[in-house]
């Protein structure tokens, strides 16, 4: 099985990489090596490779910054990805794409099903909703939420960097998701893909939270495991006390009924994956 991975130096592209399934032949670009916004270079590094899938992990993920910056978003969340799936359709691999709980405005009170009405907040969820057309029905679109690995950029490393520096924190207690290991999102994407799901599906861990009990229970694992050596007061505060370029939506959890199905499981609760990443952390020292 020859798959080609775009993005391949961000948290899911690393993560990918380090679960391959057993018979799986990867190149692995990451967006030096492949500029998915660049269709020819896109088209030619496909036809020379006549992958079997083509996993995009490549996206514009600064969702502040998409804001003032909407002409990159939208080509790299949207036109690139117009631009995958007609070199994938053109050698017949299948694409694999990846979406955001940011597709939804957040006001439905119960957890989304992949057919719910999307109403993007801001640029980026507009910008990644673009994605998921141009992905095309043929495809496979996964959105998830909330993601953070043991490298990269994400809350996870944050809240660790700020519990270590900092005597006390703030953090916004009414904005509800799912927090997702980038290595479980990673195995449910190997899953699914697998399996020849095409359509969209939603992959978070289980469970719910705020990024306030998100950040306690990052204080209480990471001490537990040694990162830390100090606790430090984390208050909850209102998102009207954090105010961010982007508006985020105050629920968004996602209903897994239909990935469940096809895994035959529901992923870890997100605690007990936190607990294996922080154990990661601690290992990469
Ligand atoms: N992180 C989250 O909380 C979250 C939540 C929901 C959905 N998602 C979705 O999950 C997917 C993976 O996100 P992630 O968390 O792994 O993001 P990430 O760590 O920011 O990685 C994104 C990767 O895309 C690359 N990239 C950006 N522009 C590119 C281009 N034009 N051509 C090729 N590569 C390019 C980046 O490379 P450079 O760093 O070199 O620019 C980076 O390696 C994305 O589709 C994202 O929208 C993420």
């Amino acid at each position: 099985m020859k798959i080609l991975i775009t993005g391949a130096g961000g948290q899911l592209g690393l993560a990918l990489q380090s679960r391959l399934p057993a018979d799986a032949e990867v190149v692995a670009a990451t967006s030096a090596d492949l500029d998915i916004g660049n269709a020819d270079a896109v088209q030619s590094c496909v036809d020379a490779l006549q992958p079997q899938f083509l996993i995009n992990a490549a996206a514009y993920t600064a969702v502040d910054k998409a804001e003032s910056d909407p002409d990159n978003a939208f080509r790299i969340n949207g036109d690139a990805v117009g631009h995958l799936a007609r070199a994938a359709r053109s050698v017949g691999a299948r694409l694999v794409h990846v979406s955001t709980d940011f597709v939804f405005d957040g006001t439905a009170g119960i957890p989304y099903a992949p057919g719910a009405l999307t109403a993007p907040l801001g640029i980026y969820g507009e910008s990644k909703l673009r994605g998921e057309i141009a992905a095309g029905e043929d495809a496979l679109i996964v959105r998830t939420a909330w993601v953070y690995g043991s490298r990269g950029n994400n809350f996870v490393r944050t809240m660790l960097r700020l519990m270590a520096e900092r005597e006390e924190l703030r953090v916004v207690a009414d904005q509800i998701g799912t927090p997702t290991w980038a290595s479980s999102l990673a195995d449910g994407i190997w899953k699914l893909a697998t399996a020849g799901a095409t359509g969209v599906y939603h992959y978070t861990d289980s469970g719910v939270a705020s990024w306030y009990d998100f950040a306690v229970a990052i204080q209480e694992e990471a001490l537990a495991v040694g990162i830390l050596d100090r606790a430090i007061p984390v208050f909850p505060i209102p998102t009207s006390a954090y105010p961010t370029p982007a508006r985020r939506p105050h629920y968004s959890v996602l209903d897994k009924e239909a990935t469940i199905a096809v895994l035959g499981a529901p992923a870890a609760h997100w605690r007990t994956n936190l607990r294996l990443m922080l154990r990661e952390v601690r290992e990469q020292g």
